[in-house]
């Protein structure tokens, strides 16, 4: 079935004819923007006025997404029956109507499982047969926000500040968060059922909690308060030694995601000095990078 939709008459003729039923049809959003996360559902709501002992037989309504380049048919219904045949595909299977709703002068639509590209101007139009009209409501679908770390290594030298990199995309607020670094290979320890792991860092309440710190970073760590508004999470250590070595994580216990912590892992290199007396009574210094990496055994020697 090819359907002319209705939608397709010049604006103005819409306009022109909503001055003309002026006061006693009107077409209404319950909400003129709605926000929601990708992944989740959302219900958007237009409203029409009703006559008493009305049937939707009569009622048709066309609906599109507009995201200012493009539109897409997002609903149809055509004398009470629904043309799914009419919907763009990259809807199809994620709209579901209200069909008591209808009855009631309310056109209930649950968009399900939303993309960020689901974003954009929802135009309904609505005729009744007694009136025309049309109404449009924004909706904006944001990603989910990852916590991301690093696949590369962090290498360093003994004595060495170093930054662990962790941040969040899309970029999100975390000062009100709670923000945890930890080594994750660390276990508590068996014989002692009361202890705990404890943390490299923790951030809680807009400040760092030194309880629980482990005793070897006490002084040594800090985040970046000023760019954790930007999702920023990154820790640094200062003056890193071999005892640091190892697998970091950090983690935001309450992020609404899938994906609420990351690892980073410290090579720290070990350092061997020797003084050759009989050329000259010169320290020389290598950093050996024995541990964990094979491959960076070669490459990652350095003459200090
Ligand atoms: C979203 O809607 C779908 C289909 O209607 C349903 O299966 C799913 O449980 C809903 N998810 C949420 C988070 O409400
Ligand atoms: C986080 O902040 C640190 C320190 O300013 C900087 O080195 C790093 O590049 C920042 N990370 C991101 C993802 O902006
Ligand atoms: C850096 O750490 C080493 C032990 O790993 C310590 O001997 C040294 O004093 C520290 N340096 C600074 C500047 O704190």
């Amino acid at each position: 079935m090819d359907f002319m939709p209705f939608l397709v008459v010049p604006l103005w003729t819409s306009i022109l004819h909503l001055d003309f039923v002026k006061g006693s049809f009107v077409v209404d959003v319950t909400q003129s923007s709605y926000q929601a996360e990708e992944n989740h559902n959302i219900t958007l709501e237009w409203t029409f006025t009703t006559k008493p002992d009305t049937s939707i037989s009569s009622l048709k309504v066309f609906c599109i997404l507009n995201n200012g380049h493009k539109y897409w048919t997002f609903y149809h219904l055509f004398d009470g029956v629904e043309f799914s045949e009419d919907q763009d595909k990259k809807f199809s299977g994620r709209v579901q109507s209200d069909k008591d709703g209808l009855r009631e002068g309310r056109i209930r639509l649950q968009l399900s499982r939303l993309r960020t590209e689901d974003s954009g101007l929802y135009l309904c139009e609505v005729d009744t047969g007694y009136g025309h009209g049309y109404n449009s409501c924004r909706l904006t679908v944001s990603g989910e926000v990852l916590v991301i770390g690093s696949n590369l290594p962090i290498i360093s030298a003994p004595g060495d500040d170093v930054i662990l990199p962790c941040h969040l995309e899309p970029m999100f607020d975390v000062q009100g968060m709670t923000v945890e670094w930890s080594k994750p290979d660390l276990k508590p320890n068996p014989s002692d059922r009361l202890s705990r792991v404890e943390y490299v860092h923790l951030y809680r309440d807009r400040q760092e909690v030194p309880d629980m710190k482990m005793a070897s970073y006490f002084r040594r760590t800090e985040l970046f308060m000023d760019d954790m508004k930007h999702g920023n999470i990154s820790l640094k250590i200062l003056n890193v030694s071999e005892e640091d070595n190892g697998r970091y994580r950090c983690f935001i216990p309450k992020l609404q995601s899938r994906v609420k912590a990351a690892v980073v892992e410290l090579v720290v290199g070990q350092k061997i000095c020797s003084i050759q007396t009989e050329l000259s009574d010169l320290e020389s210094c290598f950093v050996y990078y024995f541990n964990s990496f094979p491959n960076f055994q070669s490459h990652f020697i350095s003459l200090l």
